[in-house]
């Protein structure tokens, strides 16, 4: 807390909270979380029957107009985003421009940003239909740049969208075809990954979340806001868990290291990654999600043998007083590593399938920050620290 103002040059009183820990930046009706009871819901929808029964584009809809989509509307709002996929031939070669070992993610950040000057009228966000056509171009065009990025580090030919396809499957076809012939997925392994995008679709006010917010209320295109979100999210504090979550599944090795590693992180040592959330104080919803679907991406890949590791080490946690008493479960990167390994993506896209998955997300709290007539400019307080009223010496003085 500062001071009372008891004069004009002194601040007054201003809540002093680094990272808004207990601070609302907005007002929203787009995600609602109770981390004590551990739920999750989109727009009012347990974020559990989401995953049972609607698909990726549904909750998209569902999240950026706040309803559920009539028949007619899903149809339209498919075939949209379908009609959408490719990109100007342009973006591929300022793609093709990269260094050959480029991190996806810092592909997917520019080649987002770079879409707000092919579509310059983007800026005149105060149209909703202009908006609508935004929001559609991005979702479409959004798996059709994560996988070039992919293609880019492996060498490969950039594949263009197969619009015969569904959003998921097209995806998987742009990321692993490798003939002429149509690229045809197991329907199971394009099911959950279309699942995996529904648990990653929105998460309130997170890191990345409120960059979007941030640079959005400055009312630029909304290109450049959710590429100043995919920026966010690159950091590894955000998006980076479940790739440790991996090495250090690969580190404990076997069942049998499992009590010494427990000591470890019950000594301060290290920390169980995977483990804990700042919001969830119970099992994350999404954890006990993905954790089912492991079962069925394994059934076609054959199993991670990784997997019993992590299963042994979740059930000696959850009985171990030590992660009991601080609340420690299983949260949502514990077993996403695992299903995105057995796809076979190397772990820097295992970021870029997140912000896939997290664009309507943004979207729908960067449109619903558009529409708040009491937004404003997100412009925080500081508590300023350093000198004043100093008097400059000129260089020749001072050298
Ligand atoms: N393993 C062991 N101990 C832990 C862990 C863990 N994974 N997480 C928290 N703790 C302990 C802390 O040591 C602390 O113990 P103490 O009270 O004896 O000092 C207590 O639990 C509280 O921990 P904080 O760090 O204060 O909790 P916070 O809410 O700030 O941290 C976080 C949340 C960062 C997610 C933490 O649990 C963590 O580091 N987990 C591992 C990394 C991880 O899985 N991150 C992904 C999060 S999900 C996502 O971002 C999409």
């Amino acid at each position: 807390l500062g001071q009372i103002k008891t004069a004009d040059d002194q601040p007054g009183l201003a809540t002093y909270d680094p990272g808004f820990v207990n601070t609302a930046s907005c007002r929203s009706s787009v995600t609602y979380i109770d981390g004590e009871k551990g739920i999750l819901e989109y727009r009012g929808y347990p974020i559990e029957q989401l995953a049972e029964n609607s698909t990726f584009l549904e909750v998209a809809y569902l999240l950026i107009y706040g309803e559920l989509p009539s028949k007619e509307q899903y149809d339209k709002w498919v075939h949209e985003i379908t009609y959408h996929t490719y990109v100007h031939e342009n973006v591929k070669s300022f793609m093709q421009g990269f260094r050959y070992d480029a991190h996806p993610m810092g592909m997917l950040m520019a080649s987002t940003g770079a879409l707000s000057t092919f579509y310059p009228e983007a800026s005149n966000i105060a149209d909703p239909d202009n908006r609508h056509i935004q929001i559609v171009r991005m979702i479409a065009k959004m798996p059709t740049l994560g996988a070039w990025a992919f293609r880019h580090a492996q060498g490969k030919p950039y594949i263009y969208p197969d619009n015969e396809l569904n959003y998921t499957e097209n995806f998987l076809s742009m990321l692993f075809k490798m003939s002429e012939h149509r690229y045809e997925a197991d329907p199971r392994l394009a099911r959950a990954l279309d699942v995996l995008f529904i648990l990653h679709a929105d998460h309130e006010q997170n890191c990345s979340t409120n960059a979007v917010r941030s640079v959005g209320s400055s009312q630029v295109d909304p290109y450049s806001a959710v590429g100043a979100g995919i920026g966010a999210l690159f950091g590894p504090l955000h998006g980076g868990a479940n790739e440790a979550v991996l090495r250090m599944l690969r580190r404990i090795g076997s069942k049998d290291n499992i009590p010494d590693f427990i000591a470890g992180v019950k000594d301060g040592n290290e920390r169980l990654m995977g483990f804990g959330h700042r919001v969830y104080k119970n099992y994350d919803p999404r954890a006990k999600i993905i954790k089912k679907a492991c079962d069925d991406v394994f059934e076609v890949t054959g199993v991670n043998p990784l997997l019993e590791i992590a299963q042994e080490l979740e059930k000696i946690a959850l009985e171990d007083e030590y992660f009991v008493k601080r609340k420690l479960y299983p949260n949502v990167d514990f077993y996403s590593g695992l299903i995105y390994e057995a796809f076979q993506f190397p772990p820097e896209m295992f970021t870029v399938l997140f912000a896939i998955g997290r664009t309507p997300g943004w979207l729908a709290q960067w449109q619903e920050l558009i529409g708040d007539k009491d937004q404003k400019i997100a412009r925080p307080k500081q508590i300023y620290t350093g000198d004043r009223g100093l008097t400059f010496t000129p260089r020749e003085e001072r050298w």
